[in-house]
């Protein structure tokens, strides 16, 4: 390989030469949009902290998830923002909550789009915590029948797949054995596998006011110094039955992606969260940045580390940028 006979710049000279040995595609196919929906009609509130993105009720959810399947995206991922809170997270298991009702309303009015839900009470709990609380800890075990009620309901409503995001030990398998007693038994299950305790989450937290009101998510979310560890989680939820594994955040741990990716066969997911999000949006509105290209590259970049999809709240603009 050595120069002047080989000449690496000799394949960049153009934008043809340079399109037939690019490595990495990226497709509106690769996308899944999340959405935040919450009650009442015609609502469309600004989340301050994600410029462009909203708190959608049920009927204006419709009309955006109608855009997206027409974009050539083939996902949307659903959180829900409750009316009420509580300790033990009750709106997130009720058959006619927020979610529910959103899972009914896009399968009759936008049919073919897919529509994941994350399964995790931290949005409908009064403490802000992914799991049941007691003396100021977190249970795991209690927790798991929550999140199976959760999973059950929303495949009851319609929903194409269901994302845990609690990580609970013993929650893909929990809600695994109650999809198949419930009948449910071709539904996948996209885990979150490996789910960093990130400070990224930041502006979703504001989004859906589920900060926790004491401590934090240490116990459960993984130390982001741990790569060994997430390749356990991932044996973990594979062995339980998992259908897609997720890494989250993505761009800070591309490293975790692409040993997830050397490690497993099963598809592989990554989330770019809220606060990758935010950072490229205020970069840009500063001027710091060229929005387009940031999104472009930064999402290539986790496709490169070995992501099959990836959840972006740039799916809209990104498969606009993409055209097929
Ligand atoms: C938990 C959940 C969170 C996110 C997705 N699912 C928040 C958290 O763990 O605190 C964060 C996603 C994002 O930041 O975009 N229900």
């Amino acid at each position: 390989m050595a120069f002047p006979r080989h000449r690496l710049r000799r394949l960049r000279q153009n934008e043809p030469l340079r399109r037939m040995v690019r490595e990495t595609r990226l497709s509106r196919a690769d996308l899944i949009a999340p959405f935040f929906v919450t009650g009442g009609k015609g609502q469309r509130q600004a989340i301050e902290s994600m410029p462009g993105q909203y708190r959608l009720s049920v009927d204006l959810l419709v009309k955006e998830a109608a855009e997206v399947q027409q974009l050539g995206i083939p996902a949307v991922i659903l959180f829900g923002i409750p009316d009420r809170k509580d300790e033990r997270g009750t709106s997130a298991y009720d058959p006619d909550g927020v979610v529910q009702r959103a899972i009914r309303a896009l399968k009759e009015q936008v049919p073919g789009l897919l529509v994941i839900t994350d399964v995790c009470i931290d949005e409908y709990t009064s403490h802000g915590h992914c799991g049941l609380v007691q003396d100021g800890k977190i249970l795991n075990d209690a927790t798991l029948e929550c999140l199976q009620a959760m999973a059950r309901t929303h495949a009851q409503a319609g929903a194409d797949m269901v994302a845990p995001s609690d990580m609970m030990d013993g929650r893909v398998g929990a809600i695994r054995d109650e999809l198949d007693k419930a009948g449910f038994v071709d539904l996948p299950i996209m885990a979150y596998a490996a789910k960093f305790a990130s400070c990224f989450y930041a502006p979703f937290r504001e989004a859906a006011d589920s900060s926790p009101k004491f401590g934090d998510r240490q116990s459960y979310q993984m130390d982001p110094a741990n790569v060994r560890e997430a390749l356990r989680e991932i044996d973990a939820d594979i062995e339980e039955g998992a259908d897609i594994v997720m890494v989250k955040p993505a761009l800070p741990f591309l490293d975790i992606i692409a040993a997830a990716r050397a490690h497993m066969r099963l598809p592989l997911a990554a989330y770019q969260v809220s606060g990758e999000y935010s950072m490229i949006k205020a970069a840009a509105r500063a001027g710091w940045l060229d929005e387009e290209r940031a999104v472009m590259e930064s999402l290539l970049s986790i496709k490169r580390a070995g992501a099959d999809m990836i959840l972006s709240y740039f799916a809209k603009d990104a498969a606009r940028l993409l055209g097929d």
